[in-house]
């Protein structure tokens, strides 16, 4: 301030001589200083800056009697532009400056999307205007909601844009799974998700004396399962369970028909000289018997048995008989006792036997020789070994035959089995002359 006054006072000063000085052409960035008065000293001057620049400060200067500049030599400086206009459903980058020659862009706000195809972006004009900003940003829009069986409703307003809502139902016979309403939220989806509706069961039959596990509930979503109980002492009569399926493909069904609940009762198993498992006192239906026999005894019939739902036992129930032996048979021998001779014999029964006349129980080499020889019938229904009834003299005939037998059966090579038949050949031969003599 000091120094302004003390120019001035020079100014007013100066000797007349000096007036007419000229002041210097300063040279100025983006712009230029303009005179009427050719820059001598008492003429004034303005600045002229280039398009977007503007002058710092006053644009306006003199030139003093001593040839300079007054206040000082100005500058030009870039040019702004005012604040960015407003625009709908979006809001430009913050910034504090605006200069000529800058850019700007705006981002749509949440639940809106940039039009596709329009620029975002602003510029600061030399003008010092901001270039024209078209409509940039629209509600998001949510995917049409597919429900099938269902619809969704929405109170008022357009339908699909962010922020609507809408509310869902099934059509009878089906059952929302899901959230009733939703909202289209800001990045284009429904929120919480779209529900579905899914098929329902009525609820399953209502029985006599029984009950399903869940009484009360009128909706049944497919798969469901109840299980039907009876009351005390009651038997049930079909599926415990039954589940909600597909039936004819497109109304959901129950698996089956309901059980029934009835008393049941199968007879008390007798089983003489045999044994029932398990051991119980009632007999209901479904429950499984096992049967067995004492020794010597066999089961006749099944040996298992289940009480049916018509109170009877299937397959019926078996007895137990004793094992029998067959009479037993020996060739040229006969049965000396029991006298005559049974058709069939019990466990432990004895029989003995006789050969008939000509023939005799072979001879095993050390004992002498037995007249008679016992058979006993064992508790499987067979016997203890035979006798067999040779003819008398013959033992040694029948030992060879055995042992020719024998020797076929073990694969005795062929030459020799042939040799061994020459032998026996020879044999037999002197066997019959010899009888021929004796008769
Ligand atoms: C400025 O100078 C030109 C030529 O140099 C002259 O013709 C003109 O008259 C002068 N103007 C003033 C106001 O002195
Ligand atoms: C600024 O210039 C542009 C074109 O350069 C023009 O369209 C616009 O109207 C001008 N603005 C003003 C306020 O003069
Ligand atoms: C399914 O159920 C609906 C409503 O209960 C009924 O109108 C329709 O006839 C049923 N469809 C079939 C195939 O039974
Ligand atoms: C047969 O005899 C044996 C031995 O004497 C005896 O243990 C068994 O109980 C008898 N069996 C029958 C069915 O009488």
């Amino acid at each position: 301030m000091a120094q302004l006054l003390l120019a001035g006072l020079l100014l007013l000063l100066l000797p007349a001589g000096t007036r007419g000085a000229q002041c210097p052409v300063p040279h100025i960035a983006h712009g230029q200083l303009s005179s009427a008065g050719n820059f001598t000293s008492g003429s004034t001057a303005r600045l002229e800056c280039e398009p977007g620049f503007v002058p710092s400060g006053t644009g306006t200067v003199r030139c003093t009697f001593n040839g300079r500049w007054y206040p000082w030599v100005p500058s030009c400086v870039p040019g702004q532009c005012p604040h960015p206009p407003p625009v709908e459903f979006a809001d430009p980058q913050p910034r504090r400056e605006f200069l000529v020659g800058s850019t700007l862009s705006y981002s749509c706000r949440p639940g809106f999307s940039s039009i596709p195809g329009v620029s975002p972006t602003i510029t600061c004009l030399q003008n010092f205007s901001w270039s024209s900003v078209p409509r940039l940003c629209q509600k998001v829009q949510c995917p049409s909601p597919a429900i099938p069986h269902g619809r969704a409703a929405s109170p008022g307003g357009a339908p699909h844009s962010f922020g609507q809502q809408l509310q869902f139902q099934c059509e009878p016979g089906y059952v929302l799974r899901g959230s009733g309403r939703a909202q289209c939220s800001a990045d284009g989806t429904w929120s919480p998700a779209v529900p579905y509706c899914l098929g329902v069961c009525d609820p399953p039959p209502k029985i006599a004396h029984g009950q399903h596990s869940a009484s009360g509930v009128k909706q049944f979503p497919y798969g469901s399962e109840v299980k039907y109980s009876c009351a005390e002492g009651l038997s049930l009569i079909g599926s415990e369970s039954l589940f909600c399926t597909s039936g004819d493909g497109e109304n959901l069904t129950w698996s089956g028909a309901a059980p029934e609940c009835r008393a049941v009762r199968c007879p008390q198993p007798v089983l003489q000289r045999g044994t029932v498992s398990p051991q119980t006192f009632t007999f209901p239906y479904g429950l499984l018997l096992h049967f067995s026999c004492q020794p010597g005894f066999g089961l006749q019939g099944a040996a298992q048995s289940q009480c049916q739902a018509d109170g009877t036992w299937h397959p019926p129930l078996p007895t137990c008989q004793p094992v029998l032996c067959p009479q037993p048979r020996v060739p040229y021998g006969r049965v000396k006792s029991p006298l005559g001779g049974r058709r069939w014999y019990q466990t432990n029964d004895t029989v003995t036997f006789q050969c008939l006349p000509g023939y005799q129980l072979p001879d095993n080499g050390m004992m002498p020789l037995e007249e008679s020889w016992t058979a006993t019938c064992l508790p499987d229904g067979s016997w203890t070994p035979l006798p067999k009834c040779v003819k008398e003299g013959d033992a040694d005939v029948c030992q060879e035959v055995h042992y020719i037998k024998s020797v076929f059966e073990c694969g005795v090579p062929v030459e020799e089995v042939k040799n061994l038949l020459e032998i026996q050949k020879l044999f037999l031969e002197i066997k019959k002359l010899e009888m021929e003599l004796e008769n």
